[in-house]
C-alpha cells in the first residue's frame, strides 16, 4: 500500500514502538504512588516532562501537561482558559476561524450554549485567517482566540504569532491547535507567542489516544477532567506513563525527521503535484503552496467525484482522504473546502494527499501514473453520489 493519508495518523516509528514496549515492561508503576516503583515512574514522567518542555521550547517543563490527545487538549484549553477568564475577570468572549478542526469548533460551540458569545472568523482563498476580521473581533470582553497553527485538510500555516499578538494587546488569551505542525514545521511555544497549544503524538509517528496540552505559566484554567490531582490538578486519571514515553521519543524523532529531511519531504510532495499536473489535465491545487505545510497537498480534479476516486484509488493500494479521513462517509464537501469558497463541485472532486517521511519518489511516481488512468475513466462515468 501506498500511504499518502498521513495527516490522518502516521505510521508508529520503529524506535517509538521499542520505547513503547520498554516503557511497558519496565515503568509500569502509577507514577502517583509513594513507593519505589511508583517513585521510579514519577521519575521517568518528569524527565518526559523536561524533553517536550525542551522541543517546544517552553520555559518550565510543569507547562507540559499530558492528555488523551488532540481532541482533548483542545477541548480543555478552549473551555478550560474561557471559563477560567470568564470567572476571573468577566471576558465572555471566544474568537475561532472557520478552519478549525472540530475539537475546537465544537467547544466554541458548546461555549455559545453557555452564553458566551463565538465568532468565526472567515478565511481567504488559501485558508489563512482574515486579519481584519480579527481585529474586528478582538475587544475588551475576549476571553480567548483559538487559531490552529496548520490545517489537516489543506496545510494553512496560520500567522500565529502576529494573531497571539494582538490578542495580547487586548489581554486576550491564545490558543493553538498545532496537532498538524508537529514534525513538520518549528513549535515553539515561545516564538508563536501562544498560551496554550495542542499536541498528538499519533500525528508524528506516536501511538494513538495521548497528546500534550501545552499551558503557560500563570494562564486561568479551570480542569474539566474531575477526579484527581495529576497533572498539578490539570488533568485527572492515573498518567499512563508508557504512552507518554513513546509521544516523547516521537517528538524527538520527528524533530530529528523534520531537521534533517523536512526539504526532501516538500520536494516528494511538490513532485506529486507538478507529476499529476502533466499526467492528468484538469488538475488542480487548493490553497497556496507558500502558506502550506510541506507534506500535504489539497488536489482537485474537474469532473470527478472525490468519494468514487478514493474508492477507485483504495482498490489500486493508495491510501488519501477527501475532506478529512473522519469525514470518509460524508458526501458534502467538508466545511473547511467550503470555507475557501468552493463550490460543492469543487469540493466534492478534492483528494487530500497528505506524504510523510518513509514515501519514495517511486511511490509519487506510481501515484500520479495510475491517476491518470483512474481520473479519465471516472471522467468517462455518470456521477451517482
Ligand atoms: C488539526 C487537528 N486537531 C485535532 C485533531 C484530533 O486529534 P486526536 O486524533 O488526537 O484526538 C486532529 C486529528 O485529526 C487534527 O488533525
Amino acid at each position: 500500500m501506498i500511504n499518502f493519508d498521513q495527516n490522518a495518523t502516521t505510521p508508529v516509528d520503529e524506535e517509538v514502538l521499542q520505547e513503547l514496549i520498554r516503557a511497558t515492561r519496565e515503568l509500569d508503576g502509577n507514577s502517583s504512588s509513594g513507593h519505589a516503583l511508583g517513585a521510579k515512574a514519577g521519575k521517568y514522567l518528569r524527565q518526559c516532562r523536561e524533553r517536550v518542555a525542551k522541543i517546544l521550547n517552553a520555559s518550565d517543563a510543569d507547562e507540559i501537561v499530558f492528555t488523551s490527545g488532540g481532541t482533548e487538549s483542545d477541548n480543555a484549553a478552549v473551555r478550560g482558559i474561557a471559563y477560567a477568564m470568564r470567572a476571573e475577570s468577566g471576558r465572555d468572549e471566544v474568537v475561532t476561524s472557520a478552519i478549525e478542526h472540530r475539537a475546537v469548533l465544537a467547544p466554541c460551540d458548546w461555549l455559545a450554549q453557555q452564553g458566551f458569545k463565538s465568532t468565526v472568523l472567515p478565511v481567504d482563498a488559501n485558508g489563512v485567517v482574515d486579519m481584519s476580521a480579527l481585529r474586528d473581533a478582538l475587544g475588551p470582553k475576549t476571553a480567548l482566540v483559538s487559531i490552529m497553527l496548520a490545517n489537516n485538510e489543506i496545510g494553512t500555516i496560520q500567522p500565529i504569532a502576529e494573531i497571539s499578538k494582538l490578542a495580547h494587546e487586548i489581554g486576550a488569551k491564545v490558543h493553538t491547535d498545532a496537532v498538524q505542525a508537529a514534525g513538520k514545521l518549528p513549535v515553539d511555544v515561545n516564538a508563536l507567542g501562544v498560551d496554550s497549544l495542542s499536541l498528538s503524538a499519533h500525528k508524528f509517528y506516536g501511538p494513538k489516544g495521548v497528546g500534550v496540552l501545552y499551558i503557560r505559566k500563570g494562564t486561568p484554567y479551570e480542569c474539566f477532567m474531575l477526579g484527581g490531582t495529576h497533572e498539578g490538578g490539570r488533568r485527572a486519571g492515573t498518567v499512563p506513563l508508557p504512552q507518554i514515553a513513546a509521544l516523547t521519543k516521537a517528538l524527538e524523532v520527528s524533530e530529528e525527521k523534520r531537521l534533517k529531511h523536512g526539504k526532501e519531504l516538500r520536494a516528494l510532495r511538490d513532485q506529486l503535484i507538478a507529476e499529476l499536473q502533466a499526467k492528468v489535465p484538469g488538475t488542480h491545487v487548493n490553497g497556496s503552496l507558500d502558506t502550506c505545510t510541506p507534506n500535504t497537498a489539497s488536489i482537485r480534479f474537474d469532473g470527478v467525484y472525490g468519494g468514487h476516486l478514493l474508492r477507485r484509488m483504495d482498490e489500486e493500494g493508495i491510501l488519501a482522504s477527501a475532506g478529512s479521513a473522519c469525514m470518509w462517509e460524508i458526501t458534502k464537501p467538508s466545511h473547511v473546502l467550503t470555507a475557501l469558497g468552493l463550490s460543492d463541485e469543487q469540493g466534492g472532486g478534492t483528494i487530500r494527499f497528505s506524504l510523510g517521511y518513509s514515501n519514495t519518489a517511486a511511490e509519487v511516481t506510481e501515484v500520479a501514473d495510475k491517476l491518470a488512468r483512474l481520473v479519465p475513466e471516472l471522467r468517462a462515468q455518470p456521477i451517482e453520489k
